[in-house]
């Protein structure tokens, strides 16, 4: 079965808008396990907009975690998460001024450099995944520099609509297709939602999907009648 790893980055968006303690993203962790989740993944930013350095700090800690840590290939993510130890690692482009991850990782580009990368995360024991495009070079570079793993990015697919969305699908299905005969395990994520995730999980090479975004938007009007009934109960005199 196809595995859902649920990223929770923007239960903490709300809690650092306020500045409060919460919610707290680890208590969505039992509550995604218990629905069919089979792992959690949270994007520690350069920036810290959203997941808190104590936040990555308690889910590493959590026993029995699948963590997914998501962050950048800089020297400060890199050192933090060989000191963590979490069970994956997703290396994705960074961009201080994006409001979420635009493109995937140029991994042609910076080949060497990611090679490092990849190597120190594997010999601490962390299974690494390279976040990119549906593109045969960048796919080949991925596993010419030892990533066990890519997540093709479904963030294009999502935004687009008919035939172009079509294409891109295409392109998705070629890219899995291809990666996973030269001997990488396939995931995807990015921008997807209840409508348009069905179409991927078609696409048989795909063994995992990392999922934020929609699910803490759905879970806002699926939990919103029952947050409004509790302060109803409270508010007696
Ligand atoms: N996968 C990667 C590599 C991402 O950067 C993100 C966004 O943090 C996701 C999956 C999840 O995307 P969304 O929040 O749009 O579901």
């Amino acid at each position: 079965m196809i595995n859902l790893g649920v990223n929770i980055d923007h239960i903490a968006t709300i809690r650092q808008a306020r500045g409060t303690s919460y919610p707290d993203p680890l208590d969505a962790v039992p509550i995604c396990l218990e629905a069919g989740a089979g792992s959690i993944t949270a994007h520690l930013r350069e920036d810290r907009r959203h997941i808190q350095d104590h936040d990555i700090e308690r889910l590493a800690a959590m026993d029995g975690l699948h963590l997914n840590m998501e962050m950048g290939a800089t020297d400060e993510m890199v050192a933090i998460c060989e000191r963590l130890k979490p069970a994956a690692c997703c290396l994705v482009p960074e961009k201080r001024e994006e409001l979420t991850t635009e493109g995937g990782l140029d991994v042609l580009a910076h080949q060497q450099r990611l090679a490092d990368v990849v190597g120190r995360l594997s010999a601490a024991g962390v299974r690494v995944s390279m976040f990119i495009d549906p593109i045969e070079a960048q796919i080949r570079a991925s596993h010419e520099i030892g990533a066990p793993v890519v997540e093709l990015h479904t963030g294009h697919y999502a935004n687009l609509s008919g035939e172009q969305q079509a294409v891109e699908l295409a392109a998705i299905r070629a890219g899995a297709k291809l990666a996973s005969e030269i001997g990488l395990v396939v995931h995807a994520g990015h921008g997807l939602t209840v409508e348009n995730t069905p179409a991927i999980c078609a696409i048989p090479e795909i063994e995992e999907l990392n999922i934020g975004h929609a699910i803490v938007a759905d879970a806002l009007f699926k939990g919103l009648k029952q947050a409004v009934i509790d302060f109803r109960a409270v508010m007696t005199r």
